[in-house]
């Protein structure tokens, strides 16, 4: 039997047990996707466990994706640029760590949300580790103006301060504080909002929204990273208002069927993702 695990801690919520195992089922794969619950004083034990040759890999997730990276042989993909590993894979006798989160977020926003960043006026609330992969992507796909909302400003200035540099000719970035008021005349014109933080997330969060429902962009598409529950209250506001929505669930699976290409090298059963994950968020 080989084993992929995912690192983190709490994991209790997680659905990526469930929708990694119906892929590796699909292709009877002799594997199980498993939990590896892990405190930051257990971090580097549990990346030296990968080594052994039973394990293929593993995801990481809050709140190890940027402490992992001193236990990696080396990085590559999106994840130098990141400064964030959420996936590890083998290759040889090298443990790597790559970054699918970018390509999870553009692949739904583009896919799913059927909207093109660039060009476009776009504001990301948040700038924890997932908000670095958005703004990273977002940059790339080279939005016109880009602003990043944080509660606490100093993170938005730092997150800035290492992604900034990717901004190109044309291209504004800029950070804010996460108030209402500030945030009024920066969402003017918005195209595209994004809420990565945690508000509205299952659990003490879950009846807390980013920002007031009058702040809504009516005319934007209103991304929540927040996959559970599906439709978080700031989804369910911003649908009211008119806007079109696009939850967390879709970024969550493209970048698990990009990372379970590099951990069996076969093709990602995507749709079969996709419906054991909504069937296991109820
Ligand atoms: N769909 C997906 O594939 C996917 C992938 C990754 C993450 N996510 C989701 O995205 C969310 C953020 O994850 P993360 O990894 O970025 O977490 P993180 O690094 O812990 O960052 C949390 C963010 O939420 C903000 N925040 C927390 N409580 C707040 C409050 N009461 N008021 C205002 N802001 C608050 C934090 O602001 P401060 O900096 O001020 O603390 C920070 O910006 C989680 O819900 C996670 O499940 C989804």
């Amino acid at each position: 039997m080989n084993y992929i695990g995912i690192i983190g801690y709490p994991l209790s919520h997680s659905v990526s047990p469930v929708f990694q195992q119906a892929a590796l089922d699909y292709h009877r794969l002799d594997a199980r996707y498993v939990v590896w619950e892990t405190r930051e004083d257990r971090l580097e034990d549990t990346v030296r466990k990968i080594r052994r040759e039973e394990n293929w890999g593993a995801n990481v997730t809050v709140p190890h994706k940027e402490r992992v990276i001193p236990f990696l042989d080396s990085l590559d993909g999106d994840a130098p640029a990141v400064g964030a590993v959420n996936v590890i894979y083998k290759r040889g006798e090298k443990l790597l760590g790559t970054n699918t989160d970018v390509y999870g977020f553009l692949q739904a926003v583009e896919q799913v949300g059927k909207f093109t960043p660039g060009g476009k006026r776009a504001v990301v609330l948040g700038a924890g580790g997932a908000a670095r992969a958005v703004v990273y992507a977002l940059i790339k796909s080279r939005v016109a103006f880009l602003a990043v909302a944080n509660r606490s400003p100093l993170r938005a200035e730092s997150l800035l301060g290492d992604l900034g540099r990717f901004a190109g000719k044309g291209q504004e970035v800029m950070s804010v504080v996460l108030q209402d008021a500030v945030l009024e005349p920066v969402l003017r014109g918005c195209d595209l909002l994004v809420n990565c933080t945690s508000l509205g997330m299952k659990g003490s969060q879950q009846d807390q929204m980013p920002l007031i429902p009058g702040l809504i962009p009516k005319d934007a598409l209103v991304y929540d990273l927040v996959y559970n529950p599906a439709e978080t209250l700031f989804l369910r506001e911003a649908r009211k208002a008119g806007a079109r929505t696009l939850g967390g669930l879709p970024m969550l699976v493209y970048q698990g069927a990009a990372a379970f290409e590099l951990w069996t090298g076969k093709k990602a059963p995507v749709d079969i993702m996709f419906e054991a994950a909504r069937s296991a968020l109820g």
